[in-house]
């Protein structure tokens, strides 16, 4: 049994956290589960966006399954995940685009997965005023940082079977910090003969991501980049409640869903858990529970299939539980 640090959060994250929980424990995944409700709820409760306590316990399990928060607006909040990435050194992003054919979208063989450097690159968010009318932007690449993003990539591949990592960068303009980054992918794509390899100019992605996205295998790419080509992979897959990440470090991972708390659903008991499901395999997967992870999604691909108990987002009318328990009939 090991332990997992869960954190309920806001407007839908209890709803699909209940039944996140409910299927894990349907599917005997052998987990044990400290709970703590966090953001802008407990915030108004006892004062602290993430209690103490629920900070101790991630730094006992080192495993935390996270579900969306709302962002307190005008308090001068830094956000929580970036908090979190920087806390506990999430250096890679992860997120896999899939598509799913109970959501019809103009692709339908996209099997991608973006990893996203998490820690430096234009998004340390340390800018200079010259004067008025002039501000200066720090982007910072490091060996350090650039390694170990390439590597989980290229290790990624070889345990999934995966054919191709592609860097994706702006070298040809940014030619020493995008330039250090590309040399050190192509460095650590030798160690890789099995891995084909290969590298695209940023704004050439973009382009060929949403004519051609089923060509693409793995990407690998400095912070703001990743950001920003990750929702462009969500968009082609069409749908929020489908999109599971995970932020893992050295010695801590965080799995999440890449949706919000959306407040506009919450409470209607129609919000859809499968982003936050498909985390927890994530994380099942990370913990090398491989079996009850592969269950859990053979359960949710046949309920998607079978098209009876679609939520509403995806043009169904099951309500959470209706669906979370189509899910446990399955496993
Ligand atoms: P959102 O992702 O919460 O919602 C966008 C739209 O998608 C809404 O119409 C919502 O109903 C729908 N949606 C999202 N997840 C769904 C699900 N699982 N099932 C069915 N429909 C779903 O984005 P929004 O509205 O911009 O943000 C709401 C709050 O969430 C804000 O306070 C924002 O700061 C916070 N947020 C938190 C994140 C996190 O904790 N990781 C990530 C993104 C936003
Ligand atoms: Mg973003």
């Amino acid at each position: 049994m090991k332990t997992i640090t869960v954190f309920k959060g806001d407007g839908i994250g209890p709803e699909i956290t209940d039944a996140v929980i409910a299927i894990l424990q349907a599917a005997k995944a052998p987990l044990n589960y400290e709970f703590f409700n966090v953001g802008a709820a407990e915030y108004e409760r006892n004062g602290a966006l993430i209690p103490k306590e629920a900070f101790t316990s991630f730094e006992r399990t080192h495993v935390l399954l996270k579900s969306p928060i709302t962002t307190p607006i005008g308090k001068g909040f830094r956000s929580l995940n970036v908090t979190l990435r920087n806390k506990y050194d999430l250096y890679a992003n992860i997120r896999p685009a899939k598509s799913n054919d109970a959501v019809p979208t103009p692709f339908s063989h996209i099997d991608l997965v973006t990893f996203r450097e998490n820690t430096e690159d234009l998004y340390v968010g340390v800018e200079y005023k010259i004067n008025a009318d002039t501000i200066h932007a720090i982007k910072i690449i490091t060996r350090q940082a650039s390694e170990r993003i390439i590597r989980a990539a290229f290790e990624y591949a070889v345990a999934h079977g995966r054919k191709r990592v592609t860097c994706v960068h702006k070298a040809n303009i940014l030619k020493m910090s995008d330039g250090l980054f590309l040399s050190i992918f192509k460095e650590i794509a030798r160690e890789y003969p099995q891995i084909e390899s290969d590298d695209k100019i940023v704004d050439n992605t973009c382009m060929q991501l949403v004519m051609h996205p089923e060509n693409f295998d793995i990407m690998v790419t400095p912070n703001l980049y990743g950001d920003i080509i990750s929702d462009l992979t969500s968009g082609l897959i069409g749908g929020l409640g489908l999109l599971p990440s995970m932020n893992i470090g050295k010695d801590y991972a965080m799995f999440e869903a890449v949706h919000g708390s959306a407040p506009d659903i919450a409470g209607k008991h129609i919000a859809n858990p499968t982003a936050l499901l498909w985390s927890a395999c994530m994380l099942l997967e990370y913990l090398g529970e491989t079996q009850t992870a592969f269950a859990i999604r053979s359960a949710v691909d046949a309920v998607l299939a079978e098209k009876k108990y679609l939520t509403p987002d995806l043009g169904g009318t099951a309500t959470t539980e209706q669906y979370r328990n189509a899910v446990i009939a399955h496993v």
